[in-house]
């Protein structure tokens, strides 16, 4: 796609010209680049970040509108297997039904309440535990204790509520409006580009829950941008290309956006930098494809044999043959957002998945997960799925081993994101100013999310 609207001075050399390098090409749909046009420029209102009635206001817009990710279709096996999926006041009751149907029903008993599920399990039917009424896994209304007592009650209409469900790349979506647009469309290009991903074929090898000390969207915007790479995480310098992050943002799309970050050689500020002392930083700082030393003449060299080290290293973890698998797949930040709090990535070496959402009810701190997809066995075969590390608001991500060097990044992160939740209720200024480029995602998940506000 044309390059028109990116700032002069992007430092070179761009993703593009990287990627154009690579020993393994990288698949087609990150062949092409697709700055932003025609987002506004203004700054972006603070009050969105900690006011009470801005979050009364996306609840009903927002959490109750949009598709969101519930599980993955592997937390929930067999029949009657199922999970909470919960959002400020709602709780979902995410089960599979059937062997090939998952339902989400409303968590609420029709007689007077009560939480059906207090967690998640496996269970043949959904029985209150305060007087009995139960459902079986259709929602359909079983039993009543004292059915004599209930003259008015029509057991064929007090069927369990339900949400919209949808399933897409192994990943299970909820929608909890009844006249929502079909998943389909509203992953509008996602499908398409991680054809060439295949996260259908991963498993949820580790699941961390944190508690972050801001609001959701705060949490979500230290993650969809590498302009704050240098101050907050110097360390990687030496291997991760920052200043020269591709950002796209495609036309008429509402809900998508990307980035790419590649990794294996250093950042542009770092120029003058001999390869070798590049390699060592890798060396020392990567567990993904870190090892022995290196020997390359060249940064492009030294990327090619690192790519090919985490292809090995990859391969060997899953039982794979993935001589063919790109660089930038066994090395680089593969990155999207898929509004409004799910950040999948495409690669293969950071196999993540991020989500964000509101802490109950309180809009200054928010649940932060990190998951991380691993490729199945050739034959489709995978170990149990990761149950979820809970981490509270002080707990710090590094007290989940199986997020490896994640862990000490999200920490700096997370360090900083307090700071900003304070700093911006002592602000005098009404906004928050956004770079033209490097936070061109940040401006396009706002633009979209006033829509849904306006609504
Ligand atoms: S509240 Fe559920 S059976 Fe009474
Ligand atoms: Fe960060």
């Amino acid at each position: 796609m044309l390059v028109t609207v990116i700032p002069k001075g992007r430092p070179s050399p761009s993703v593009q010209e990287i990627l154009a390098q690579d020993v393994n090409p990288a698949p087609a749909i990150m062949l092409t680049e697709s700055p932003a046009q025609g987002l506004g420029d203004g700054d972006v209102g603070i009050e969105r970040y900690y006011a009470k009635a801005w979050h009364d206001r996306e609840v009903e817009k927002v959490w109750r509108k949009t598709w969101q990710l519930a599980c993955r279709v592997e937390d929930i096996p067999q029949v009657g297997d199922h999970i909470l999926y919960e959002i400020v006041h709602d709780s979902l009751i995410v089960v599979r039904a059937a062997d090939n149907q998952v339902k989400a029903f409303v968590n609420s008993c029709l007689h007077r309440g009560t939480q059906l599920r207090a967690t998640g399990g496996s269970v043949k039917q959904f029985r209150c535990p305060f007087h009995g009424w139960t459902w079986n896994l259709e929602g359909a209304l079983t039993h009543v204790p004292g059915r004599w007592d209930f003259p008015n009650l029509d057991t064929e209409k007090a069927c369990l509520p339900q949400a919209k469900v949808g399933v897409w790349a192994g990943f299970v979506f909820i929608n909890m409006d009844p006249d929502c647009e079909p998943l389909e469309t509203y992953l509008e290009i996602l499908p398409e580009h991680f054809q060439a991903f295949g996260l259908e074929d991963r498993y949820k090898a580790a699941h961390v829950s944190k508690i972050m000390p801001c609001n959701w969207k705060l949490a979500m915007e230290a993650f969809i941008e590498s302009y704050h790479v240098p101050m907050a995480h110097p360390q990687v310098m030496g291997y991760y290309g920052d200043e020269n992050t591709q950002y796209d943002v495609w036309p008429g799309v509402r809900h998508v956006s990307r980035m790419i970050a590649v990794q294996g050689v250093p950042s542009p500020s770092m120029t003058g930098l001999d390869a070798n002392l590049t390699i060592k930083h890798i060396r020392r700082d990567v567990p993904f494809y870190g090892g022995a030393p290196i020997e390359a003449e060249t940064t492009s060299e030294a990327r090619a044999k690192l790519a090919q080290r985490a292809r090995e290293k990859i391969g060997r973890a899953s039982g794979r043959d993935l001589s063919a698998l790109s660089d930038s797949e066994s090395l680089d930040l593969i990155e999207y957002l898929l509004f409004p709090n799910m950040v999948p990535w495409g690669g293969q070496a950071l196999p993540i998945t991020y989500r964000f959402r509101p802490n109950g009810d309180d809009p200054e701190t928010s649940i932060m997960e990190i998951m991380l997809l691993f490729a199945k066995a050739p034959d489709g075969s995978h170990p149990e799925p990761a149950a979820i590390t809970h981490l509270g608001l002080d707990d710090p991500w590094s007290a989940a081993p199986e997020l490896g060097s994640a862990a000490m990044v999200a920490d700096q992160d997370t360090e900083n994101l307090k700071r900003i939740q304070r700093g911006l209720r002592a602000s005098r200024k009404p906004g928050v100013t956004l770079a033209q480029y490097q936070e061109s995602r940040i401006r396009h998940f706002h633009e979209t999310l006033d829509a849904y506000m306006a609504d």
